[in-house]
């Protein structure tokens, strides 16, 4: 019988392919930016399974087009790069990596949301450029989180590991998200449930964990930024697509909200030309999240264990669409 055929879209960090390459023929695209559509296309014409990153289109075309795949494994939590539909219709499981990268996620949201209540990288770039002249009562002044009321939007794994870290700082917490959660959670965790528009008028901080859906896309838009407080900082660790761009272009510019704090822009990566770039009241940073030694590691021994049971015929330990198996 012939191998299975592999393609990896990207070179794995440190992980151990010893047992993938046992059972298959594994090609690893080792260039640093994403295979091409053209030639990502073209590779999944032979494969049995494919491991991807959020960087591939793994479109209708794609899916069809791969006559012979057994399995889709994607390095992440996120799949909205992938269609789903499709995959199930043609009986394909798609693997994710969930709950391993729900703490490096509320970290790093937790990071942007000091950074920008406190101006850090202005603060930073002040010293650098030689403005530090003396201590100065009104200089560089922030906000503070004590006392503050921080907004949760989506309330899975991440929300809750947020709203987590919200409670060492004193901080009303309040979220949305589609389901309510049991009482004894919000309890656990002093929460409050609130209505989308209420969240948003009444945050100091919105903070967005939702994935990106047709329901989520542009969430926030202009008339969520009507709602928000003229001191409300947003801080996006999701996905870029949640917020309306120009949207938050005119809120930052008009005074609308007080700042943002982005690891995820749409579109990724975000032009060396976008107006946000311009401004002092944005931070942003690319897309890592996720982006810890530990971390990136165990999603990748978890992307593989999901592609090496794909190629076996066996449930995959983390499958998005578990109705292929009925
Ligand atoms: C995910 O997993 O979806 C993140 O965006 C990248 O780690």
């Amino acid at each position: 019988m012939s191998r299975a055929k592999v393609f990896i879209t990207r070179r794995l960090p440190n992980i151990d392919l010893a047992r993938l390459h046992q059972i298959a023929e594994v090609e690893t695209w080792e260039e640093k930016q994403p295979p091409p559509y053209s030639i990502l296309l073209d590779k999944v014409k032979q494969i049995d399974g494919l491991l991807c990153l959020l960087t591939d289109a793994i479109d209708k075309q794609i899916i069809e087009t791969a006559t012979s795949l057994k399995v889709i494994s994607q390095m992440a939590v996120g799949y909205d790069n992938i269609d789903v539909a499709t995959a199930t219709a043609r009986g394909i499981p798609v693997g994710n990596t969930p709950g391993v990268l729900t703490n490096a996620t509320a970290d790093l949201t937790w990071a942007l949301l000091m950074a920008a209540a406190r101006r850090i990288v202005e603060a930073e770039k002040f010293v650098r450029a030689g403005q530090w002249q003396t201590w100065e009562p009104t200089l560089l002044l922030g906000a503070d989180l004590n006392g503050s009321t921080l907004g949760i939007v989506g309330f899975g794994r991440i929300g809750q590991a947020v709203a987590r870290r919200a409670q060492g700082f004193d901080m009303k917490i309040l979220y949305y998200s589609r389901h309510r959660k049991e009482l004894a959670l919000e309890r656990s965790l002093g929460l409050e449930y609130a209505e989308l528009s209420t969240l948003l008028s009444e945050s100091d901080f919105v903070t967005l964990h939702a994935s990106l859906s047709a329901e989520t896309s542009h969430l926030i838009n202009d008339r969520a930024f009507e709602l928000m407080k003229s001191s409300a900082i947003l801080i996006n660790t999701a996905r870029g697509g949640i917020v309306d761009p120009s949207a938050l272009e005119r809120a930052l510019k008009n005074n609308q909200i007080a700042g943002a704090a982005l690891d995820v822009t749409d579109p990724e990566p975000i032009p060396l030309d976008s107006p946000l770039l311009k401004l002092d009241n944005v931070i942003i940073t690319p897309h890592i999240g996720s982006a810890s030694y530990q971390t990136r590691a165990k999603m990748a021994q978890m992307a593989v264990d999901n592609l090496i049971a794909g190629l076996e015929a066996k449930r995959l330990p983390n499958c998005v669409n578990y109705e292929v198996y009925h």
